[in-house]
């Protein structure tokens, strides 16, 4: 296994892994710094092409934002998720796996499910593709109102089994998505690799975000979400005052002209 990756599983019970997502070069050159991941989430669908699901982004937009991204990303660990229907099965999954890594040169890819996708992730991980794997709530599988996973007894069950399971087929790291704590908890204590949770509590081995979340460049208010800043703010009063200097014949300037 790469340096990188044995670097991430270290951290486990150590110190607590950053995971960003960024669909293109510049923010991805300034999580860089600050980053031990960096997603390229299929939630781009949703927030940046207004999407009701991640079910309708497609292969070719994955690829593209993440070759943009790749060109910010010189240290993090760079994950590209495989978008639906691109790992119905072994050879499928295979084949658009490479495809990703080849056309993006990120270092992993990240599939949705457990026990359904195991074949599939031992396929991928025996032909050293490495797999960052994702349970809970599981955006491509769910349609409709979003919730919490982990308040039934049989749910509860199956999300620990899947985690196992996953562990087994040799995932580096787990996504855990809007699980109740406590089953973070146990499933965070009960598996080697680092589990990364999205409003997941604080119970699992790192953190992930959607960064235009968090800077309050999306505007959405979920309960895991914080807005660590009001970037919206920011660019209303630029463009503002681009705006004022423009209609004042005030930009631009000299200093600005040929
Ligand atoms: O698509 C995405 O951004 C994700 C993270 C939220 C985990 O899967």
């Amino acid at each position: 296994m790469d340096n990188k990756f044995k670097k991430i599983i270290k951290k486990k019970n150590k110190s607590k892994i950053v995971c960003l997502t960024a669909y293109s070069k510049n923010i991805a050159t300034i999580l860089d710094k600050h980053c031990d991941i960096i997603l390229v989430g299929d939630s781009l669908g949703s927030v940046l092409y207004n999407y009701n699901t991640t079910r309708k982004v497609n292969l070719n937009t994955m690829i593209e934002h993440s070759r943009s991204v790749r060109l910010g990303v010189k240290k993090s660990l760079m994950v590209v998720d495989m978008p639906y229907k691109t790992y119905r099965n072994t050879k499928e999954a295979l084949k658009y796996a490479k495809q990703i890594i080849f056309k993006t040169k990120c270092d992993a890819i990240k599939l949705e499910g457990g026990k359904k996708i195991i074949n599939i992730v031992k396929h991928l991980v025996k032909n050293k593709i490495s797999v960052m794997g994702h349970i809970g709530l599981l955006p491509q599988s769910e349609t409709g109102k979003f919730s919490f996973k982990g308040k039934k007894l049989a749910e509860r069950n199956k999300i620990f089994k899947d985690a196992k399971l996953l562990e087994s087929a040799g995932v580096f790291s787990l996504v855990l998505e809007c699980v109740e704590q406590n089953l973070a908890k146990h499933i965070t204590n009960s598996i080697k690799v680092p589990t990364i949770g999205i409003g997941a509590s604080f119970n699992c081995d790192g953190q992930v975000l959607v960064t235009d979340d968090l800077i309050g460049l999306n505007p959405i208010n979920v309960r895991f979400i914080k807005k660590y800043s009001n970037i919206r703010k920011v660019i209303n009063k630029a463009v503002l005052n681009f705006k004022r200097e423009v209609k004042k014949n005030k930009f631009p300037t000299k200093k600005y002209s040929y």
